[in-house]
Protein backbone atom coordinates (compact mmCIF):
# COMPACT_ATOMS: atom_id res chain seq x y z
CA UNK A 1 0.00 0.00 0.00
CA UNK A 2 1.78 3.26 -1.07
CA UNK A 3 1.65 5.52 1.68
CA UNK A 4 2.87 8.56 -0.72
CA UNK A 5 1.32 11.82 0.77
CA UNK A 6 -2.24 12.72 -1.52
CA UNK A 7 -3.18 15.22 -2.97
CA UNK A 8 -5.41 18.08 -2.18
CA UNK A 9 -8.60 18.16 -2.67
CA UNK A 10 -11.06 20.94 -3.57
CA UNK A 11 -14.45 21.16 -4.35
CA UNK A 12 -15.37 23.60 -6.65
CA UNK A 13 -18.52 25.76 -6.03
CA UNK A 14 -20.49 28.36 -7.91
CA UNK A 15 -23.04 31.05 -6.25
CA UNK A 16 -26.40 29.69 -7.25
CA UNK A 17 -25.29 26.66 -8.66
CA UNK A 18 -26.36 23.64 -6.75
CA UNK A 19 -23.68 21.48 -6.12
CA UNK A 20 -23.14 18.16 -7.17
CA UNK A 21 -20.61 17.01 -4.93
CA UNK A 22 -20.34 17.29 -1.05
CA UNK A 23 -17.49 16.19 1.66
CA UNK A 24 -19.63 12.87 2.38
CA UNK A 25 -19.27 12.06 -1.24
CA UNK A 26 -15.39 11.44 -0.27
CA UNK A 27 -16.57 8.94 2.85
CA UNK A 28 -13.22 7.42 4.04
CA UNK A 29 -10.58 10.81 2.73
CA UNK A 30 -8.09 11.38 5.94
CA UNK A 31 -7.44 15.02 4.94
CA UNK A 32 -9.14 17.73 4.87
CA UNK A 33 -11.09 18.68 1.85
CA UNK A 34 -11.11 22.01 0.79
CA UNK A 35 -14.54 24.21 -0.50
CA UNK A 36 -13.80 26.84 -3.23
CA UNK A 37 -16.88 28.86 -4.45
CA UNK A 38 -17.00 31.01 -7.60
CA UNK A 39 -19.23 34.20 -6.43
CA UNK A 40 -19.39 35.56 -10.23
CA UNK A 41 -18.64 38.88 -11.92
CA UNK A 42 -15.05 39.48 -12.07
CA UNK A 43 -13.84 37.53 -9.15
CA UNK A 44 -11.53 35.58 -11.53
CA UNK A 45 -8.08 36.62 -9.98
CA UNK A 46 -9.67 36.01 -6.15
CA UNK A 47 -10.53 32.73 -7.04
CA UNK A 48 -7.05 32.14 -8.37
CA UNK A 49 -5.50 33.39 -5.10
CA UNK A 50 -7.65 31.29 -2.77
CA UNK A 51 -6.62 28.08 -4.81
CA UNK A 52 -3.22 29.18 -4.54
CA UNK A 53 -3.51 30.25 -0.98
CA UNK A 54 -5.06 26.73 -0.04
CA UNK A 55 -2.46 24.89 -1.80
CA UNK A 56 -5.57 22.76 -3.42
CA UNK A 57 -3.64 19.80 -6.23
CA UNK A 58 -7.13 18.59 -7.76
CA UNK A 59 -10.00 20.95 -8.02
CA UNK A 60 -13.29 18.32 -8.54
CA UNK A 61 -16.61 19.81 -9.80
CA UNK A 62 -18.59 20.67 -12.71
CA UNK A 63 -18.57 24.19 -14.56
CA UNK A 64 -22.05 25.30 -15.57
CA UNK A 65 -22.74 26.57 -19.46
CA UNK A 66 -22.71 30.27 -18.63
CA UNK A 67 -18.77 30.26 -16.88
CA UNK A 68 -17.09 27.84 -19.55
CA UNK A 69 -15.07 30.34 -20.73
CA UNK A 70 -14.19 32.19 -17.80
CA UNK A 71 -12.99 28.80 -16.29
CA UNK A 72 -10.36 28.50 -19.08
CA UNK A 73 -8.97 31.16 -17.84
CA UNK A 74 -8.99 29.97 -14.98
CA UNK A 75 -7.31 27.10 -15.67
CA UNK A 76 -4.92 28.69 -17.72
CA UNK A 77 -3.72 30.62 -14.72
CA UNK A 78 -3.68 27.41 -12.61
CA UNK A 79 -1.48 24.83 -14.06
CA UNK A 80 -0.84 22.95 -11.57
CA UNK A 81 -3.68 22.12 -10.68
CA UNK A 82 -5.84 19.00 -11.81
CA UNK A 83 -9.33 19.81 -12.95
CA UNK A 84 -11.79 16.44 -12.66
CA UNK A 85 -13.67 16.62 -14.83
CA UNK A 86 -10.62 18.21 -17.30
CA UNK A 87 -11.63 21.67 -18.72
CA UNK A 88 -11.16 20.08 -22.20
CA UNK A 89 -13.69 17.23 -20.94
CA UNK A 90 -16.38 19.77 -19.82
CA UNK A 91 -16.39 21.36 -23.85
CA UNK A 92 -20.04 19.63 -24.11
CA UNK A 93 -21.54 20.80 -21.49
CA UNK A 94 -21.46 24.86 -22.60
CA UNK A 95 -23.77 24.43 -25.82
CA UNK A 96 -25.35 21.76 -28.03
CA UNK A 97 -23.62 22.82 -30.70
CA UNK A 98 -19.73 21.80 -28.74
CA UNK A 99 -22.28 18.92 -28.08
CA UNK A 100 -22.20 18.41 -32.16
CA UNK A 101 -18.84 19.77 -32.57
CA UNK A 102 -17.36 17.38 -30.51
CA UNK A 103 -19.31 14.05 -31.76
CA UNK A 104 -17.86 14.80 -35.21
CA UNK A 105 -14.47 15.40 -34.43
CA UNK A 106 -14.52 12.26 -32.43
CA UNK A 107 -16.88 10.55 -35.19
CA UNK A 108 -19.26 9.26 -32.62
CA UNK A 109 -23.14 8.94 -34.54
CA UNK A 110 -25.38 11.77 -33.67
CA UNK A 111 -28.63 13.32 -36.00
CA UNK A 112 -26.86 15.29 -38.98
CA UNK A 113 -26.79 18.81 -37.65
CA UNK A 114 -26.25 22.13 -39.13
CA UNK A 115 -25.36 25.30 -37.27
CA UNK A 116 -25.43 28.59 -38.83
CA UNK A 117 -24.01 31.93 -37.35
CA UNK A 118 -24.91 33.66 -40.17
CA UNK A 119 -28.92 34.19 -40.18
CA UNK A 120 -29.38 34.66 -43.74
CA UNK A 121 -27.87 31.22 -44.35
CA UNK A 122 -29.88 29.69 -42.23
CA UNK A 123 -33.35 30.51 -43.42
CA UNK A 124 -31.74 29.85 -47.24
CA UNK A 125 -30.85 26.56 -45.70
CA UNK A 126 -34.25 26.03 -44.25
CA UNK A 127 -35.77 26.64 -47.71
CA UNK A 128 -34.07 23.55 -49.13
CA UNK A 129 -33.59 20.81 -46.52
CA UNK A 130 -35.56 18.10 -45.88
CA UNK A 131 -38.06 17.73 -42.85
CA UNK A 132 -39.18 17.30 -40.05
CA UNK A 133 -35.92 19.02 -38.61
CA UNK A 134 -35.38 19.98 -34.35
CA UNK A 135 -34.64 22.95 -33.70
CA UNK A 136 -32.93 23.58 -30.52
CA UNK A 137 -31.80 26.98 -28.36
CA UNK A 138 -27.84 25.73 -28.33
CA UNK A 139 -26.57 28.01 -25.76
CA UNK A 140 -27.87 28.96 -22.15
CA UNK A 141 -31.00 26.82 -19.87
CA UNK A 142 -31.56 23.38 -20.90
CA UNK A 143 -34.69 22.39 -22.71
CA UNK A 144 -37.78 21.21 -20.70
CA UNK A 145 -41.03 19.64 -22.00
CA UNK A 146 -40.58 21.34 -25.72
CA UNK A 147 -39.50 25.14 -24.45
CA UNK A 148 -36.31 25.27 -26.02
CA UNK A 149 -36.34 21.78 -28.51
CA UNK A 150 -39.17 22.22 -31.70
CA UNK A 151 -40.16 19.44 -34.12
CA UNK A 152 -40.74 21.78 -37.64
CA UNK A 153 -42.55 19.90 -40.41
CA UNK A 154 -41.41 22.67 -43.29
CA UNK A 155 -40.22 25.40 -43.95
CA UNK A 156 -43.09 27.76 -43.18
CA UNK A 157 -43.00 26.41 -39.34
CA UNK A 158 -39.16 26.85 -39.44
CA UNK A 159 -39.76 30.07 -40.44
CA UNK A 160 -42.35 31.29 -38.24
CA UNK A 161 -40.03 29.88 -35.26
CA UNK A 162 -36.45 31.57 -35.97
CA UNK A 163 -38.52 34.62 -36.57
CA UNK A 164 -40.14 34.36 -33.12
CA UNK A 165 -37.57 33.37 -31.33
CA UNK A 166 -34.55 34.48 -32.79
CA UNK A 167 -32.47 31.65 -31.57
CA UNK A 168 -28.61 32.25 -32.43
CA UNK A 169 -26.63 30.44 -33.68
CA UNK A 170 -28.89 28.64 -35.79
CA UNK A 171 -29.50 24.78 -34.26
CA UNK A 172 -30.86 22.75 -37.28
CA UNK A 173 -30.62 19.11 -36.99
CA UNK A 174 -32.13 15.89 -38.04
CA UNK A 175 -35.30 14.54 -36.29
CA UNK A 176 -34.54 10.68 -35.57
CA UNK A 177 -37.56 8.44 -35.26
CA UNK A 178 -37.48 7.63 -32.03
CA UNK A 179 -37.90 4.10 -30.80
CA UNK A 180 -40.86 3.40 -28.66
CA UNK A 181 -41.18 7.32 -28.41
CA UNK A 182 -38.46 7.02 -25.84
CA UNK A 183 -34.28 7.79 -25.65
CA UNK A 184 -32.30 6.23 -23.54
CA UNK A 185 -29.86 7.81 -20.82
CA UNK A 186 -26.67 6.06 -19.84
CA UNK A 187 -24.13 7.34 -17.16
CA UNK A 188 -20.59 6.25 -16.78
CA UNK A 189 -17.91 6.30 -14.03
CA UNK A 190 -14.11 6.00 -15.64
CA UNK A 191 -16.02 5.12 -18.95
CA UNK A 192 -18.17 1.82 -17.93
CA UNK A 193 -22.07 2.14 -17.72
CA UNK A 194 -23.00 2.50 -14.26
CA UNK A 195 -26.80 3.13 -14.61
CA UNK A 196 -28.83 3.40 -17.22
CA UNK A 197 -32.57 4.19 -18.21
CA UNK A 198 -35.45 4.45 -21.18
CA UNK A 199 -37.29 8.00 -20.77
CA UNK A 200 -40.68 7.16 -22.50
CA UNK A 201 -42.81 10.54 -23.51
CA UNK A 202 -46.46 10.85 -22.03
CA UNK A 203 -49.66 10.30 -24.09
CA UNK A 204 -49.62 13.20 -27.05
CA UNK A 205 -45.88 14.68 -26.55
CA UNK A 206 -43.03 14.24 -29.04
CA UNK A 207 -40.50 15.03 -26.38
CA UNK A 208 -39.05 12.56 -23.94
CA UNK A 209 -39.57 14.52 -20.98
CA UNK A 210 -40.37 12.14 -17.39
CA UNK A 211 -41.53 15.32 -15.86
CA UNK A 212 -44.42 16.12 -18.06
CA UNK A 213 -45.97 12.33 -17.47
CA UNK A 214 -43.42 10.58 -19.47
CA UNK A 215 -42.22 7.57 -17.68
CA UNK A 216 -38.92 5.47 -17.44
CA UNK A 217 -37.54 2.07 -17.34
CA UNK A 218 -34.60 0.53 -16.46
CA UNK A 219 -35.27 -2.67 -18.46
CA UNK A 220 -33.83 -3.78 -22.17
CA UNK A 221 -31.45 -0.79 -22.64
CA UNK A 222 -29.75 -2.01 -25.74
CA UNK A 223 -26.18 -2.57 -25.69
CA UNK A 224 -25.46 -0.24 -28.85
CA UNK A 225 -26.49 2.53 -26.64
CA UNK A 226 -23.88 1.42 -23.79
CA UNK A 227 -21.12 0.74 -26.22
CA UNK A 228 -21.71 4.66 -28.16
CA UNK A 229 -22.17 6.39 -24.80
CA UNK A 230 -18.69 4.43 -23.80
CA UNK A 231 -16.95 5.47 -26.67
CA UNK A 232 -18.31 8.81 -26.26
CA UNK A 233 -16.53 8.75 -22.57
CA UNK A 234 -13.71 7.66 -23.72
CA UNK A 235 -13.47 10.61 -26.23
CA UNK A 236 -13.75 13.09 -23.66
CA UNK A 237 -11.61 11.27 -21.57
CA UNK A 238 -14.50 11.38 -19.14
CA UNK A 239 -14.00 10.43 -14.85
CA UNK A 240 -17.82 10.14 -15.64
CA UNK A 241 -20.19 11.28 -17.56
CA UNK A 242 -23.41 10.85 -19.31
CA UNK A 243 -25.26 10.88 -22.75
CA UNK A 244 -28.19 11.01 -24.21
CA UNK A 245 -29.10 8.06 -26.93
CA UNK A 246 -31.42 7.83 -29.59
CA UNK A 247 -32.70 4.64 -31.13
CA UNK A 248 -33.83 4.90 -34.71
CA UNK A 249 -36.93 2.73 -34.80
CA UNK A 250 -36.30 1.66 -38.56
CA UNK A 251 -32.47 0.64 -38.30
CA UNK A 252 -31.93 0.33 -34.38
CA UNK A 253 -28.53 2.51 -34.73
CA UNK A 254 -27.66 4.52 -32.06
CA UNK A 255 -26.93 8.26 -31.91
CA UNK A 256 -26.16 10.64 -29.16
CA UNK A 257 -28.09 13.62 -28.68
CA UNK A 258 -26.22 15.23 -25.73
CA UNK A 259 -23.73 14.25 -23.25
CA UNK A 260 -22.06 16.26 -20.60
CA UNK A 261 -20.25 15.36 -16.92
CA UNK A 262 -23.30 17.62 -15.45
CA UNK A 263 -26.38 15.62 -15.09
CA UNK A 264 -28.61 14.55 -12.48
CA UNK A 265 -27.69 11.56 -10.65
CA UNK A 266 -28.90 9.52 -7.20
CA UNK A 267 -26.44 10.36 -3.92
CA UNK A 268 -24.98 6.73 -4.34
CA UNK A 269 -23.64 7.07 -8.06
CA UNK A 270 -22.33 10.11 -6.83
CA UNK A 271 -20.58 8.33 -3.74
CA UNK A 272 -19.19 6.23 -6.73
CA UNK A 273 -18.27 9.04 -8.65
CA UNK A 274 -16.13 10.14 -5.60
CA UNK A 275 -14.98 6.24 -4.56
CA UNK A 276 -13.45 6.05 -8.34
CA UNK A 277 -12.18 9.74 -8.11
CA UNK A 278 -10.10 8.63 -4.59
CA UNK A 279 -8.82 5.12 -5.90
CA UNK A 280 -7.83 7.68 -9.30
CA UNK A 281 -6.19 9.95 -6.82
CA UNK A 282 -4.71 7.67 -4.31
CA UNK A 283 -2.58 5.25 -6.92
CA UNK A 284 -5.42 2.62 -6.11
CA UNK A 285 -5.04 2.75 -1.84
CA UNK A 286 -8.97 3.41 -2.36
CA UNK A 287 -10.58 0.18 -3.59
CA UNK A 288 -12.45 1.39 -7.20
CA UNK A 289 -15.89 0.96 -7.04
CA UNK A 290 -17.25 -2.19 -8.22
CA UNK A 291 -20.54 -1.55 -10.12
CA UNK A 292 -21.83 -5.00 -12.16
CA UNK A 293 -23.38 -3.87 -15.71
CA UNK A 294 -26.63 -3.80 -15.87
CA UNK A 295 -26.75 -3.61 -11.48
CA UNK A 296 -29.82 -1.25 -12.82
CA UNK A 297 -32.17 -3.20 -13.43
CA UNK A 298 -32.32 -4.49 -10.05
CA UNK A 299 -31.94 -1.09 -7.77
CA UNK A 300 -34.20 0.18 -10.77
CA UNK A 301 -36.71 -2.01 -9.21
CA UNK A 302 -36.92 0.19 -5.88
CA UNK A 303 -38.74 3.10 -5.65
CA UNK A 304 -37.08 6.84 -7.13
CA UNK A 305 -37.77 8.17 -3.35
CA UNK A 306 -36.23 4.57 -1.86
CA UNK A 307 -33.16 5.41 -4.08
CA UNK A 308 -33.24 9.03 -3.63
CA UNK A 309 -31.85 8.43 -0.20
CA UNK A 310 -29.68 5.28 -0.53
CA UNK A 311 -26.18 5.96 0.10
CA UNK A 312 -22.83 4.19 0.00
CA UNK A 313 -24.18 1.22 -2.36
CA UNK A 314 -21.32 -1.60 -2.37
CA UNK A 315 -20.81 -4.36 -4.67
CA UNK A 316 -18.07 -7.40 -3.55
CA UNK A 317 -16.58 -8.67 -6.69
CA UNK A 318 -18.31 -11.96 -7.93
CA UNK A 319 -17.27 -15.16 -6.82
CA UNK A 320 -18.55 -18.01 -8.18
CA UNK A 321 -18.85 -20.37 -5.69
CA UNK A 322 -21.97 -18.11 -3.88
CA UNK A 323 -24.82 -19.85 -5.40
CA UNK A 324 -28.08 -17.03 -6.06
CA UNK A 325 -25.45 -14.39 -6.72
CA UNK A 326 -25.26 -15.32 -10.72
CA UNK A 327 -26.40 -11.70 -11.56
CA UNK A 328 -23.77 -10.00 -9.85
CA UNK A 329 -21.34 -11.93 -12.50
CA UNK A 330 -20.00 -9.29 -14.28
CA UNK A 331 -20.94 -10.62 -18.01
CA UNK A 332 -20.50 -7.16 -19.74
CA UNK A 333 -17.64 -6.38 -21.97
CA UNK A 334 -16.99 -2.72 -20.67
CA UNK A 335 -14.53 -2.37 -17.38
CA UNK A 336 -13.72 0.56 -15.44
CA UNK A 337 -10.58 1.96 -16.31
CA UNK A 338 -8.46 5.53 -15.26
CA UNK A 339 -9.58 8.49 -17.43
CA UNK A 340 -6.78 9.44 -19.81
CA UNK A 341 -5.31 13.00 -19.57
CA UNK A 342 -6.98 15.59 -21.48
CA UNK A 343 -5.11 17.94 -23.81
CA UNK A 344 -5.83 21.02 -25.16
CA UNK A 345 -5.91 19.85 -28.44
CA UNK A 346 -8.51 17.25 -27.40
CA UNK A 347 -11.09 20.01 -27.88
CA UNK A 348 -12.26 21.03 -31.22
CA UNK A 349 -12.06 24.08 -32.86
CA UNK A 350 -15.14 26.90 -32.82
CA UNK A 351 -17.10 27.58 -35.79
CA UNK A 352 -17.05 31.32 -34.03
CA UNK A 353 -14.31 32.40 -31.29
CA UNK A 354 -16.29 32.06 -28.04
CA UNK A 355 -17.29 35.44 -26.72
CA UNK A 356 -16.46 35.88 -22.99
CA UNK A 357 -19.16 35.38 -20.67
CA UNK A 358 -19.13 38.62 -20.04
CA UNK A 359 -20.09 39.89 -23.24
CA UNK A 360 -22.79 37.71 -25.17
CA UNK A 361 -23.57 38.41 -28.51
CA UNK A 362 -26.23 41.14 -28.61
CA UNK A 363 -28.82 38.15 -30.83
CA UNK A 364 -28.29 35.97 -27.67
CA UNK A 365 -28.87 37.92 -24.82
CA UNK A 366 -31.80 39.24 -27.06
CA UNK A 367 -32.74 35.56 -27.05
CA UNK A 368 -32.91 35.12 -23.25
CA UNK A 369 -34.49 38.27 -22.88
CA UNK A 370 -37.23 37.12 -25.20
CA UNK A 371 -37.91 34.38 -22.64
CA UNK A 372 -37.88 36.38 -19.57
CA UNK A 373 -40.91 36.23 -17.54
CA UNK A 374 -40.57 40.42 -16.48
CA UNK A 375 -43.99 41.72 -19.03
CA UNK A 376 -46.22 38.78 -18.74
CA UNK A 377 -49.59 40.01 -18.79
CA UNK A 378 -50.92 38.19 -15.65
CA UNK A 379 -53.01 35.92 -17.14
CA UNK A 380 -49.83 34.10 -18.89
CA UNK A 381 -48.24 33.95 -15.36
CA UNK A 382 -48.27 31.12 -13.66
CA UNK A 383 -50.32 29.77 -10.34
CA UNK A 384 -48.07 28.33 -7.61
CA UNK A 385 -50.77 25.61 -7.13
CA UNK A 386 -50.82 23.87 -10.56
CA UNK A 387 -47.04 25.08 -12.15
CA UNK A 388 -45.63 22.05 -13.81
CA UNK A 389 -42.29 20.76 -12.99
CA UNK A 390 -42.05 22.07 -16.67
CA UNK A 391 -42.49 25.51 -16.09
CA UNK A 392 -40.64 25.81 -13.28
CA UNK A 393 -37.62 24.49 -15.61
CA UNK A 394 -38.37 27.64 -17.75
CA UNK A 395 -37.27 30.13 -15.19
CA UNK A 396 -33.53 31.25 -16.17
CA UNK A 397 -31.28 29.43 -14.44
CA UNK A 398 -33.37 26.61 -12.33
CA UNK A 399 -31.94 23.51 -12.11
CA UNK A 400 -33.73 19.79 -12.98
CA UNK A 401 -33.17 18.63 -8.97
CA UNK A 402 -34.06 22.10 -7.14
CA UNK A 403 -37.24 22.23 -9.48
CA UNK A 404 -38.17 18.85 -8.14
CA UNK A 405 -37.62 20.12 -4.79
CA UNK A 406 -39.71 23.01 -5.15
CA UNK A 407 -42.33 20.79 -6.63
CA UNK A 408 -42.58 18.64 -3.82
CA UNK A 409 -42.87 21.29 -1.06
CA UNK A 410 -46.10 22.38 -3.43
CA UNK A 411 -47.80 19.37 -3.50
CA UNK A 412 -46.92 18.50 0.30
CA UNK A 413 -48.55 22.08 0.67
CA UNK A 414 -45.53 22.94 2.76
CA UNK A 415 -45.53 26.66 0.50
CA UNK A 416 -48.54 28.32 -1.00
CA UNK A 417 -46.57 32.28 -1.86
CA UNK A 418 -43.32 31.42 -3.74
CA UNK A 419 -41.67 34.14 -1.97
CA UNK A 420 -42.37 31.76 0.99
CA UNK A 421 -38.93 29.41 -0.69
CA UNK A 422 -36.66 31.90 1.02
CA UNK A 423 -36.94 29.80 4.12
CA UNK A 424 -35.59 26.93 2.27
CA UNK A 425 -31.59 27.22 1.83
CA UNK A 426 -31.39 25.29 -1.50
CA UNK A 427 -33.14 27.96 -3.27
CA UNK A 428 -31.01 30.62 -4.41
CA UNK A 429 -31.99 34.05 -2.79
CA UNK A 430 -30.76 36.27 -5.19
CA UNK A 431 -32.82 34.49 -8.38
CA UNK A 432 -36.26 34.35 -6.14
CA UNK A 433 -37.22 37.56 -6.99
CA UNK A 434 -36.61 37.38 -10.38
CA UNK A 435 -38.62 33.89 -10.52
CA UNK A 436 -41.69 35.00 -8.63
CA UNK A 437 -42.53 37.45 -11.63
CA UNK A 438 -43.72 34.80 -13.49
CA UNK A 439 -45.79 33.53 -11.18
CA UNK A 440 -49.40 35.41 -10.20
CA UNK A 441 -50.20 36.96 -6.98
CA UNK A 442 -51.94 34.21 -5.38
N1 LIG B 1 -32.69 14.91 -33.28
C1 LIG B 1 -33.72 14.49 -32.54
N2 LIG B 1 -34.61 13.61 -33.03
C2 LIG B 1 -35.65 13.20 -32.28
N3 LIG B 1 -35.92 13.61 -31.04
C3 LIG B 1 -35.07 14.50 -30.49
C4 LIG B 1 -33.92 14.99 -31.21
N4 LIG B 1 -33.28 15.86 -30.42
C5 LIG B 1 -33.97 15.91 -29.28
N5 LIG B 1 -35.05 15.10 -29.29
C6 LIG B 1 -36.02 14.91 -28.20
O1 LIG B 1 -36.07 16.08 -27.43
C7 LIG B 1 -35.61 15.85 -26.10
C8 LIG B 1 -34.82 17.05 -25.61
O2 LIG B 1 -33.73 17.32 -26.45
P1 LIG B 1 -32.27 17.50 -25.87
O3 LIG B 1 -31.34 17.67 -27.02
O4 LIG B 1 -32.01 16.37 -24.95
O5 LIG B 1 -32.36 18.87 -25.11
P2 LIG B 1 -32.58 19.20 -23.55
O6 LIG B 1 -31.93 18.20 -22.68
O7 LIG B 1 -32.01 20.57 -23.45
O8 LIG B 1 -34.03 19.12 -23.36
C9 LIG B 1 -34.82 14.57 -26.20
O9 LIG B 1 -34.79 13.92 -24.96
C10 LIG B 1 -35.58 13.81 -27.27
O10 LIG B 1 -36.74 13.22 -26.74
MG1 LIG C 1 -31.76 16.17 -22.84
Amino acid sequence: MSQKKLPKIGLLYLDYVLRFFDHSNFKGWPDKIETVTYHWKNDKDRFIREVKRKKIDVLVGNIPATAYETFKEIAAALPHVRFIPSIETQFPNKSKENVTLFCEKYDLAHPKTEIFYDIEKGYEYLKHCTYPKIVKRSYGPSNYGGYYVHKVDDYKEAKALFDRRKYVPMYIQDAIDLKDSGDIRVMLIGHKPVCAFWRYSGDGEWITNTSQGGSMSYDNVPMNALELAVKASKAAKAEYWACDIAIDAKTGKAYILECATAFAAFPYIRDWICQYIMWDLSDGRFRMPHVPLFSWEELGKMSPSMLRTMRHIYFAKYTPSADGAYWLADKGPFEMEEAGESRPEDVPDPIEPPASEEELPEEVKEAFDADTHDELPSDEKYTLADVTLTQLLTLQSMEEEMAEKIKSLIDEGKISRFEELEAYDFVPKEHLAMWSKAFREA
